[in-house]
């Protein structure tokens, strides 16, 4: 499904299933690993990796998966959220924080060197939060590196806060050592209740958005 058409030609497309990935998750596999593999990242994964990765979030229920792509299936960006609670290292690290049933994780975000600057990384974001059920879901929650680059400020312009809280991720770097890195939770406000009391049902009341 195309999410929108940039005069740039660059297209925004979903994609919700394996089957769909087919034409694209070669090209996605290069992406994964071109962008993860610079500063401050640094990781290594093989091909085979970033396929399966795609193929577990595209399994994931209520899963958001946009692919940038330009051309036929040239792959440029990507920008994949799921619920927190299908991913138990977040939920564990949120537990207390967040209200985790209610909140959604942004996973992944990358766009290539050559493509970056020109708003894609931002459009990966807000088309994301404009897909999740703010029904549902009350709060957006991601990671970045503790070490600040761009990705921190992108997302402070988009009010996302800091929220403090950090976590040591493992992964398997470019030099072939595993090591951990921290990384910053942020989060995001989609919908808030209106008072401490429930609703007559107890159904919490959402009322605007943050996005
Ligand atoms: C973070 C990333 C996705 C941004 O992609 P992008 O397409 O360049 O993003 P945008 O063009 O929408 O720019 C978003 C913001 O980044 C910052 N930015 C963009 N280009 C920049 C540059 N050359 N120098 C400094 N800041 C820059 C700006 O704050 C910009 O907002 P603005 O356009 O309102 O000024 C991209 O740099 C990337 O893939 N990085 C590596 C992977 C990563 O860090 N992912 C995030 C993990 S959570």
């Amino acid at each position: 499904m195309i999410v929108l058409e940039r005069p740039d030609g660059i297209r925004i497309i979903r994609i919700s299933s394996p089957e769909e990935a087919l034409p694209y998750k070669a090209s996605f596999a290069g992406a994964y690993q071109d962008i993860f593999s610079e500063p401050p990242y640094n990781e290594r994964y093989f091909p085979s990796e970033a396929q399966a990765i795609l193929r577990r979030y595209l399994s994931t229920p209520e899963n958001i998966c946009l692919l940038a792509v330009r051309g036929r299936t040239k792959v440029v960006g990507f920008g994949i959220g799921v619920p927190a609670m299908s991913k138990p290292d977040i939920a564990r690290d949120l537990r207390g924080l967040l209200p985790v049933p209610h909140s959604y994780y942004l996973a992944e975000l990358g766009v290539l060197e050559s493509a970056r600057g020109q708003g894609l990384g931002s459009m990966l974001v807000g088309q994301r939060l404009e897909l999740i059920d703010h029904q549902k879901y009350t709060h957006v929650v991601l990671r970045v590196s503790a070490v600040r680059n761009r990705s921190y400020d992108m997302y402070m312009d988009m009010d996302f806060d800091d929220i403090g809280v950090y976590t040591e991720v493992h992964s398997r770097r470019t030099d072939g050592r595993v090591s951990t890195d921290r990384r910053l939770f942020m989060s995001k406000l989609l919908s808030r209740r209106k008072s401490a009391l429930p609703t007559d049902d107890g159904s919490p009341e959402p009322f605007g958005t943050g996005s």
